[in-house]
């Protein structure tokens, strides 16, 4: 692999299709080895545009925007940050050969939609998966339900993520209400749903997973230590690494993440989402970029998430040692505003082991991501409680 200089023309060129919080520690790190990065994002200012060469704002589901942007900027590599792209436009771009999309198209087209994933991972693959079907009806929905997926479950849309148009119901008489926010929750494709039964797991995990070329320039499959998060209404909120597993569980969560992995393909880091209980293992998704769980590998592993996402891409060998017991708590915006000042930052910065992100996003909602905290400590527990108590003293604010 040659890496060349920015700005001219021998420079090694990566464009960002999605620039929040996870594309911006991407930019980071590629910037760190001399690539000139371009961002893309559908909103002006985003975290990753304010450390990038240059800055787009554009509707990446419009397939001609896109085919035109990356003819003007002639990228060597397109790293999909988001889900909501226009993947046809993707695949004509790789078709064409002018540049190789991370980590492959087929892998961004599968994982954007519920349906293409669980399909995959159940139907070809035979892994293990909570009982699930799809309806494109409120009809459908109670049929399935009451053919043998019960109570309590999990209605999603099949195009959405970060907890968007999810709901949990118990009983019958919340299935219309569910269907609805289902149906107006997605992003596109609106009217198709996936419910899944629920399944009773002691703890959840991300296994960071990582397909890059080794010294001797062979494909290999490398796991971070297994992050433990809480969500809360389909939404991260806290993670940790590492989550302590039986061996077995151990096993059978690499054996599921290398298994949809290889079949992804190509090479980047991977956040495989599993539920664990016991040595029972149960596939939930699948991001192919790094994950928002993952943001505690900034201060847990000698290199984050993004960094082995950045040398995944450019074809440089990874290491996935962690070096410390971390975690990392959310920040929220916590107010409504295009003006949000921080204060507490002194007192934050001064819990032991303890460091801020804040992700310069523009504007801010009240459950809208804003920062995160993240700690070290001799055991989970107290990075937990140091993660927590550092995010807890950071006041975002209109002032
Ligand atoms: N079948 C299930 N059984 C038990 N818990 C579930 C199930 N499906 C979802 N959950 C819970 O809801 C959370 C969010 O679900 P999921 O990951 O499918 O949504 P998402 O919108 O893709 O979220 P994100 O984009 O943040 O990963 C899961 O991490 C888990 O805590
Ligand atoms: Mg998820």
């Amino acid at each position: 692999m040659k890496l060349g200089t920015p700005l001219t023309a021998s420079a090694t060129k990566v464009m960002l299709l999605g620039s929040g919080e996870l594309g911006k520690e991407v930019i980071i790190a590629l910037q760190r080895f001399g690539v000139e990065v371009i961002a893309v994002d559908r909103y002006p200012n985003a975290p990753g545009h304010q450390v990038a060469h240059r800055a787009y704002t554009i509707d990446m589901t419009d397939a001609e925007l896109l085919k035109a942007l990356v003819a003007s900027e002639k990228p060597h590599f397109i790293v999909p940050e988001i889900e909501a792209l226009n993947t046809d436009a993707l695949a004509d771009i790789e078709n064409s050969g002018t540049a190789t999309v991370i980590p492959t198209v087929r892998a961004v087209q599968l994982t954007m939609n519920r349906e293409g994933i669980r399909r995959l991972a159940a139907e070809e693959l035979k892994l293990p998966v909570s009982p699930y079907a799809f309806a494109r009806s409120e009809a459908e929905l109670q049929a399935a339900i009451d053919g043998g997926i019960g109570y309590p479950c999990f209605i999603k849309p099949t195009m959405s993520s970060s907890g968007k148009g999810q709901s949990r119901i118990t009983q019958a008489s919340e299935v219309k209400a569910a269907w609805d926010y289902a149906a107006t929750g997605g992003r596109v494709n609106q009217g198709v749903v996936i419910v899944e039964g629920q399944i009773d797991f002691d703890y959840e995990i991300t296994l960071l997973t990582v397909r890059a070329k080794n010294a001797q320039g062979e494909t290999q499959t490398y796991f971070c230590e297994p992050i433990g998060h809480v969500q809360k209404n389909g939404d991260y909120v806290e993670s940790w690494q590492p989550q302590a597993m039986t061996a077995n569980a151990l096993k059978a969560s690499q054996h599921i993440a290398k298994t949809i992995t290889d079949s992804l393909g190509g090479f980047g880091l991977f956040g495989v989402e599993l539920f664990v209980k016991n040595d029972h293992v149960w596939f939930s998704e699948v991001s192919p970029r790094p994950h928002d769980t993952g943001m505690v590998t900034m201060c847990s592993q000698r290199l984050s998430e993004f960094e082995l996402h950045a040398r995944a891409i450019l074809g440089l060998p990874v290491d996935v040692t962690m070096t410390q017991t971390g975690a990392s708590a959310v920040i929220y915006g916590g107010v409504d505003s295009q003006n949000l000042s921080y204060e507490g930052l002194e007192a934050a910065l001064s819990v032991p082991n303890s460091d801020i992100r804040l992700f310069g996003k523009p504007e801010s909602f009240a459950r809208r991501r804003m920062g995160v905290a993240l700690a070290t400590g001799k055991d989970s527990d107290e990075a937990r409680n140091r993660a927590k108590l550092a995010a807890s003293l950071v006041k975002p604010a209109e002032r």
